[in-house]
């Protein structure tokens, strides 16, 4: 056994001297154990090392390239790795070229994770300032995964040149004097301050910039995996802004496409008709718009109109709004006297012969159309709404409620108006016989009893 010694987990130089000198030996890749530091760990191994030899080996360029990120892998195989491919190229192997060879792309796979610290350290350093006597000093912890931190100290230092920073990490600490760098030996997390006046700033700026119709809840946790968080001031941020992300979508449409909103509902209407914020209104025939009194204390939202509704112009006209109209007489609620509305105001479909078979919107079509019914909302300021299904309750509170589960319920709208939720009459058409079809009919019955009841404690005005 012959052991080769590095200074330091990331010597690419010494590796590479040392690398030269054992092909010159003839060395075979499972001759050698390559020690980093003082300390030699193989109880058989041949402490004589062989001289660095000075002749440069041919390689190629990309095998340059791969070397220096590998060296920096936590894996302590890599250099060991790294000399049996070299071994081979030397013996005229032409292992760089067969993209199917398992040692290569298992080293590529590991520059890729080099790579990828490195992103991760530039990305996801934060410093904290403290006063010192001789001025401001930005210290920063991070914790790499592989030996990244000195390759990555230039970066620092071009982009922080003007201000006197360490880094302190496990593996070593970097300092920058604004002059000069130095290296200092491993750190202990408690080694570096936690917060500081800064860290307002960074979530205020942090929060300022996201941008809620961007956001992927998955690639941001592939970006920016959990274990930096703790390191991190503005991730405090993140799953408040993920839960408002929503709400903050549809305001920013809102600001961005319709900056002044009509004030009554005749002109809400006539500005409806010209929506073109999704492509429902391509194949519809027109809008359908929510009817009913601007004064209404109780409003019905349902799915999107059906074929009959887009030809009327009128909400819950067809077999649904037949059903719809005979369980509210039954319970007792002047529909005449309420708001009707759809959280889609353009018939979905899918042509199919000389049909149009429903199509259930998506959430871009709802969030799209939702601007519609926050302004119906908020001019006709219904005293209570009642959601007529997944898409109506999905609109209103920006959450996916399962209906089953959740009817009979009271919910929130986004604009803090009580929502009660019941199946959309529709449901009632779909059933598999006539049992069931009484048993349900009877359930939405009581449903809708129960709205007259809580209608039945309004004080009158
Ligand atoms: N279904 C709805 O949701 N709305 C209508 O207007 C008709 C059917």
């Amino acid at each position: 056994m012959i052991t080769a010694r590095l200074a330091a987990e990331d010597d690419f130089d010494g590796w590479r001297d040392h690398c030269r000198g054992l092909l010159r030996l003839g060395a075979r890749a499972e001759d050698i154990v390559w020690q980093v530091g003082e300390h030699v760990d193989d109880l058989f191994a041949n402490a004589s090392v062989p001289p660095p030899g000075a002749t440069a080996i041919g390689v190629p360029p990309d095998f340059a390239t791969l070397a220096r990120s590998v060296i920096c892998h936590s894996d302590p195989q890599r250099f060991s790795l790294l000399y049996a491919l070299l071994a081979d190229l030397k013996a005229g192997r032409r292992r760089m070229e067969d993209a199917a060879d398992p040692l290569l792309r298992h080293l590529h796979c590991m520059a890729k994770h080099v790579r990828r610290d490195i992103h991760k350290m530039r990305a996801f350093v934060r410093f904290r300032r403290v006063e010192e006597e001789d001025g401001e000093h930005y210290i920063a912890w991070f914790e790499p995964e592989h030996h990244i931190v000195r390759h990555n100290s230039a970066f620092f230092v071009r982009r922080f040149a003007g201000m006197r920073w360490s880094i302190l990490t496990p593996q070593i600490s970097v300092h920058w004097d604004r002059d000069r760098l130095h290296e200092g030996p491993p750190a202990r997390k408690e080694d570096a301050p936690t917060e500081d006046a800064v860290e307002e700033q960074w979530r205020t700026y942090y929060g300022s910039i996201f941008n809620p119709a961007r956001l992927k809840v998955k690639a941001m946790l592939k970006e920016m995996p959990r274990k930096y968080w703790h390191n991190m001031p503005e991730t405090a941020l993140v799953p408040e802004l993920i839960q408002s992300a929503r709400n903050r979508e549809i305001a920013m449409i809102e600001t961005e496409l319709f900056p002044s909103a009509p004030d009554t509902l005749t002109s809400l209407r006539a500005d409806a008709v010209r929506c073109r914020r999704c492509p429902l209104y391509g194949p519809a025939t027109q809008i359908v718009f929510g009817e009913g009194p601007e004064n209404a204390r109780l409003m019905f939202v349902g799915e999107q109109p059906g074929d009959q509704e887009d030809l009327a112009g009128k909400p819950f006209v067809g077999p649904a709004g037949q059903l719809f109209d005979a369980a509210l007489a039954k319970a007792e609620i002047d529909r005449s006297q309420a708001y009707v509305t759809n959280a889609v105001k353009h018939f979905k479909f899918k042509p199919m012969g000389k049909r149009r078979i429903h199509e259930r919107p998506n959430v871009g079509e709802i969030n799209h159309c939702r601007w519609w019914l926050k302004r119906e909302i908020e001019l006709v300021k219904p005293e209570l709404i009642v959601a007529l299904g997944a898409t109506a309750i999905r609109s209103l509170t920006g959450k996916n409620l399962p209906v089953t589960a959740n009817r009979g319920q009271m919910f929130e709208s986004l604009e803090g108006v009580p929502v009660f939720l019941t199946v959309h009459p529709s449901f009632l058409l779909r059933l598999p016989d006539e049992a069931t079809v009484k048993a349900e009919k009877r359930r939405f019955l009581a449903d809708l009893q129960a709205v007259k009841a809580r209608m039945k404690r309004w004080v009158s005005v």
